[in-house]
């Protein structure tokens, strides 16, 4: 069964398509099937993947409101065992449309759960609305980016809320797989600053790798490229590739110790 990753913040520009994309391609190149799945009407990971939208044969909308299978929507990337379920801004009408739905909260995990990969991510907008919320209830875990400045942790409570409200009556399972510094500039104290203070924060959550600001990172989306074939020898794409390690890490560890927990 695929493990299902949310990326989740509700505020924008964040780092999350970036995180979303990098993170996929490098735990794709390390053998595992995988497929991201766009939930942002503004479909920046589909065209960070390289799809234009004309080229779609259907997207994210059409599986959660019209039926379709995921399969018939999902698409190959340049990058091989990476694969999207494209979003397009007609996404952005279920976010009205789902609310009149039976079981609408259910509704990408009812279409996910007839996949096959070993990794699914999961890519939320920015906001904490009904597409988040399907988000949070299809996935195993969230990771969440913060990006290394003055307001980071602002905001966050109503995040961690949502989770706790997800928990409680719609996926009691619901993990926090981590917390991920993004944008972090080695140069300056207020990130460093950041980076303690998320931490003191996030007790044992943050993952030891941090992103750094990296402009090959804001370039490779208008090439249509992950890090990983835009400039794999980067600073971002070298960060991006320890990442992938830690959360497989952090995948196999919490197996491991729910294997034990069951056995007891
Ligand atoms: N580590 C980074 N270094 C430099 N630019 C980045 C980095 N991460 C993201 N960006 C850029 O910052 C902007 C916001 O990132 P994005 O991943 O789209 O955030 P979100 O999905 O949370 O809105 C984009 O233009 C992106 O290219
Ligand atoms: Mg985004």
């Amino acid at each position: 069964m695929a493990k299902v990753i949310a990326i989740a913040n509700q505020k924008g520009g964040v780092g999350k398509t970036t995180t979303t994309i990098n993170l996929g391609a490098y735990l794709a190149a390390n053998k595992n099937r995988v497929l991201v799945v766009d939930l942002d009407p503004q479909g920046n990971t589909s065209s960070g993947l390289g799809l234009a939208r004309d080229e779609l044969s259907g997207d994210l909308y059409d599986v959660l409101l019209e039926g379709v299978e995921p399969a018939a929507v999902a698409r190959e990337t340049a990058v091989k065992d990476l694969h999207v379920l494209p979003a397009s801004p007609v996404l952005a009408a279920a976010e009205v449309e789902l609310v009149a739905v039976p079981q609408r909260e259910f509704k990408l995990k009812q279409a996910l759960e007839k996949l096959d990969y070993d990794y699914i991510l999961i890519d939320c907008p920015p906001s904490l609305g009904i597409l988040t919320v399907n988000g949070l209830v299809a996935a195993h875990d969230i990771i969440i980016p913060v990006q290394a400045e003055f307001y980071a942790l602002e905001g966050l409570g109503h995040l961690v809320q949502t989770v706790q409200r997800v928990r409680r009556g719609l996926n009691p399972a619901l993990g926090l797989l981590g917390v991920v510094v993004t944008m972090h500039n080695g140069r300056t104290t207020l990130s460093t600053q950041v980076h303690e203070e998320v931490k003191r924060h996030f007790p044992d959550k943050v993952f030891d790798t941090v992103i750094p600001r990296n402009v090959r990172l804001a370039e490779s989306p208008s090439h249509g490229k992950t890090i990983m074939h835009y400039d794999g020898w980067s600073k971002g794409a070298r960060s991006y590739k320890a990442l992938a390690k830690e959360v497989e890490h952090r995948v196999a560890k919490k197996a491991a110790d729910n294997k034990k927990a069951v056995k007891k």
